[in-house]
């Protein structure tokens, strides 16, 4: 193949790429537009170090074609140039810059990563979230608040939330473009990082380690509300009204009780709902997203209620296409009045 062809060839998928990774949502939320404290350092971070590298770019090219152009063979002269191995001066001094350059870099990089996997203080005013992170959902945890709930992070604004991240399976990562992250989430083991945000809005977070068939479609979205808004969903979390009212809803409850409850749990009902291999549903009614993907409405749900493995292959939510219509609507009524 010609050059000619090969560059052409591989400029077209440089252009793919590049469509492929701007995404088609929302392009504009990146880590280059922090909204958060933690956000900000990190950009700090990649700024500092894109301009080590602009800085290495520029003098390396000067260097380059200074020397390409100084030191042409001219016509007519065939003589060696001097030549110049062992000596000190050059050797010391390309050794030496790049350790300065390093050093540029690492100080900065390692403090902040520690300062960024700071864990919540010990006075008990911090707000602590335990992170468990599960093919392919995400739970969330407020222990001094008595609260488990799942793909959504409700979190106050201007106040640094602590979050203790684990797996209960695979490696994930925790990542907040906006906000924070990439931080893993290992088996077995904890690690902490914390977030903040400067003002209220929805934030996209993504699981950014390779998890499995729906790695991609692990989503979730953080809350950020002002505090007073915040203490609210608090108080709605803690005491939900679950309880059915009327009688679709009723009916609805038997049909979760017989084939929903050994997985997902719902607080504040009469029933002892104990499951916890799926997300708490608690306040269903009130998330944005159905299975942290599709907006919530009753066609998407009764979509991955019917096909879940269809929406999220791997998944280990089973099919629920064996309920009749009127068992599946009932059902629908009931999951939407979970507030
Ligand atoms: Cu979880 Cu990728």
């Amino acid at each position: 193949m010609s050059r000619g062809k090969h560059s052409a060839r591989l400029l077209s998928i440089f252009a793919i790429l590049t469509l492929l990774m701007t995404g088609c949502e929302e392009p504009a939320k990146t880590v280059f537009d922090p909204k958060g404290s933690a956000g900000e350092s990190q950009l700090d971070l990649i700024m500092l170090s894109i301009y080590i590298m602009i800085f290495v770019f520029v003098v390396v090219m000067a260097i380059f074609f200074y020397v390409l152009i100084r030191y042409r063979q001219k016509p007519g002269d065939n003589s060696i140039p001097k030549q110049i191995e062992g000596s000190m001066k050059l050797e010391l001094l390309w050794i030496v810059i790049p350790i300065i350059l390093l050093a540029i870099l690492a100080v900065p990089t390692l403090s902040t990563t520690f300062s960024l996997a700071e864990e919540a203080p010990d006075n008990g005013d911090a707000l602590r979230v335990k992170v468990t992170a599960h093919q392919y959902w995400w739970e969330f945890e407020y222990p001094d608040l008595g609260i488990k709930t799942a793909q959504e992070l409700h979190i106050p604004t201007n106040e640094k939330v602590y979050l203790e991240l684990t797996s209960d399976d695979v490696i994930h990562s925790f990542w907040v473009p906006e906000l924070a992250g990439k931080q893993d989430l290992n088996p077995g083991k904890t690690n902490t990082m914390w977030l903040d945000a400067k003002e209220p809005g929805t934030y996209a977070g993504r699981c950014a380690e390779l998890c499995g068939a729906s790695h991609a479609l692990m989503n979730f979205e953080v809350v950020a509300e002002d505090r007073s808004d915040f203490d609210q969903w608090v108080a709605e979390r803690k005491n939900p009204s679950s309880e059915p009212q009327t009688a679709e809803q009723k009916a609805g409850k038997e049909v979760f009780t017989q084939n929903c409850m050994s997985c997902h749990a719902i607080d504040g009902t009469k029933m002892k709902t104990k499951g916890d291999k799926g997300p708490n549903l608690t306040g269903f009614a009130k998330r944005n997203k159905v299975a942290g993907l599709m907006e919530n409405n009753d066609e998407n749900l009764e979509k991955w209620l019917k096909h879940p493995d269809q929406i999220k292959p791997g998944t280990y939510m089973p099919s629920f296409d064996y309920l009749n219509k009127k068992d599946m609507n009932n059902l629908k009524e009931y999951l939407r009045s979970l507030e």
